[in-house]
């Protein structure tokens, strides 16, 4: 199921955004920056799992919904830009290609990920929604994306390569820096689809759960898979003398705290399930984590 809907909404996502990016008035350098690292690929989780939420409530996924999605994946593609700089991960690879600034050079790094993340807003103002519904979208990204979320949690990483955290600290910056773009897509489904408070915020409890767990999942990957896999470096966080679940607890450790969130994420599915919300696709999507190699 979750393969089918992937194959008919990813095409969707892509061209939605890479018109809106096509039609901008930039110069042909930024502009090919931008679409550079859109183009690039990426799962697109972000917006195939707002677009599912939407689907499990029965709101209709139309070009409103898409280009919501078409927002949040601009924003997550400026964080990885930015991330990958020298004075950040320092990282060479993403998405199986080159870094943007090893193309583009780092000034132009900065202003494609600068571009991106302003024009998720344009983008979200120019949607055909209703004023009230457009506006709390608007600030809930903002919020998701900003400096109460994934860009504190991006400054608790890097501040986090000169001290040691504790689990507990390091729960905090993996929610916040992976874990608020998916809370959003959690969100803003419910919003798009006038869930009501209790499906509310039973989702937002699964994509909580889902932001930590694909954090975790993702420094686990760093230890275990291949840069051909992932399309970037890997055994990349010691080096960069980061704090990852792996390094805090071991890999069992880390596998263990991933089996953890996902049976809480499972427990918020079966509450949505009681509320009448078909759950299937949004199970599908915890298939994503391989508990074993
Ligand atoms: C990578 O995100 C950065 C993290 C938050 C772990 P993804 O694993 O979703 O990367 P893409 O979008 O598929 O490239
Ligand atoms: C990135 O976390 C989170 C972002 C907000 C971009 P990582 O630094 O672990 O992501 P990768 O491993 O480089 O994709
Ligand atoms: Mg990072
Ligand atoms: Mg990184
Ligand atoms: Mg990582």
């Amino acid at each position: 199921m979750l393969n089918d809907f992937q194959i008919k909404y990813l095409p969707l996502i892509d061209e939605r955004m890479c018109s809106y990016l096509a039609d901008l008035n930039t110069y042909p350098t930024l502009k090919q920056a931008m679409l550079y690292s859109v183009q690039a690929g990426g799962k697109r989780l972000r917006p195939l799992l707002l677009l599912a939420v939407c689907q499990s409530l029965g709101r209709n996924i139309d070009e409103q919904v898409l280009g919501i999605g078409a927002s949040l994946e601009f924003i997550h593609t400026y964080s990885l830009i930015h991330d990958d700089l020298p004075e950040m991960d320092n990282d060479d690879l993403r998405r199986g290609k080159p870094t943007n600034h090893k193309v583009f050079g780092q000034a132009m790094a900065v202003l494609a990920g600068d571009g991106l993340l302003t024009t998720a807003f344009e983008n979200l103002a120019s949607l055909d929604l209703p004023a009230e519904s457009k506006v709390k979208l608007m600030g809930q990204l903002a919020l998701a994306a900003g400096p109460q979320g994934m860009v504190d949690g991006q400054v608790g990483d890097i501040e986090g390569e000169q001290k040691r955290l504790t689990l507990a600290e390091l729960k905090i910056v993996h929610k916040k820096k992976t874990g608020a773009l998916l809370h959003f897509a959690c969100l803003a489904g419910a919003i798009l689809a006038d869930a009501d408070s209790k499906q509310t915020e039973a989702l937002l409890k699964f994509g909580d759960c889902f932001g930590l767990a694909f954090q975790i999942y993702d420094d686990i990957l760093d230890v275990v898979s291949t840069s051909e896999e992932m399309g970037k470096a890997v055994q990349k966080d010691a080096t960069e003398n980061k704090n990852t679940f792996p390094i805090l607890l071991g890999l069992d450790g880390a596998y263990q705290a991933l089996t953890d969130v996902l049976t809480q994420a499972k427990q918020e599915l079966e509450v949505l399930k009681q509320m009448d919300v078909d759950v299937t696709l949004l199970s599908e999507f915890l298939g994503y984590f391989k508990l074993r190699k």
